[in-house]
């Protein structure tokens, strides 16, 4: 177990190779209530979770997510995958910007952090078409799917495509502070 928040958070990473090892169902339920006490603008809590567990079902998921996912084809080998949502009738409008986005994102990070204090690890993705997997789950016509996750223990070595990405996007990888804070300066600060 990490000692601080902040230790947790930077040593999470995107795992893209998982042990076929099963959660517990204490685990998931865990990682469920982290996702569940979530934060949300007027506290709509517009997030909603699909969460697979069944080995045969994942691998059916896998190959129903349209040709964007089959680069997150990785998902198959996992023992629980989740699916986060949203329901758009609880989605806060505010100066022409919609917060189901921030409202289930702060909700599906918490599950993640929950998950990684476990040493579960998972790996955010977007990258699916959102009208064949919402045909296939059969979800309201009301809902978004925003993410989906992979959860499990890592392998212990990531395979050929994580390592590839982790090369190119990752996941040490970060913009120095100065280039995105500003601390604004009172008028003294300035002269
Ligand atoms: C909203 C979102 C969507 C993402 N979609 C994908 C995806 O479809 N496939 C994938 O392999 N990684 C995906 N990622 C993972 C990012 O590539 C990864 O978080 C980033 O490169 C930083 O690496 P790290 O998570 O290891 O720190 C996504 C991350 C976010 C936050």
């Amino acid at each position: 177990m990490k000692n601080s928040l902040l230790e947790l958070m930077k040593d999470r990473r995107s795992v893209r190779a998982y042990k076929p090892d099963p959660l517990s169902e204490e685990d998931i339920n865990d990682i469920l209530e982290a996702g569940r006490i979530a934060p949300s603008s007027q506290n709509r809590q517009p997030w909603r979770y699909i969460v697979f567990t069944d080995r045969e079902e994942i691998r059916k998921l896998s190959r129903n997510t349209g040709l964007l996912g089959l680069s997150n084809f990785f998902i198959k080998d996992a023992p629980c995958v989740i699916i986060a949502c949203a329901e758009m009738k609880k989605n806060l409008r505010v100066n022409k910007k919609d917060y189901y986005l921030v409202d289930t994102a702060i909700s599906f990070q918490q599950m993640i952090l929950c998950a990684w204090e476990k040493g579960i690890a998972s790996c955010w993705m977007a990258a699916f078409s959102e009208r064949l997997l919402a045909r296939y789950l059969k979800i309201p016509k009301s809902w978004r799917i925003v993410a989906m996750s992979p959860f499990g223990y890592p392998e212990d070595e990531e395979g050929f495509y994580g390592k590839l990405l982790d090369r190119f996007s990752s996941g040490e990888r970060r913009m120095p502070m100065e280039e995105i804070v500003q601390f604004w300066q009172t008028e003294d600060e300035k002269k």
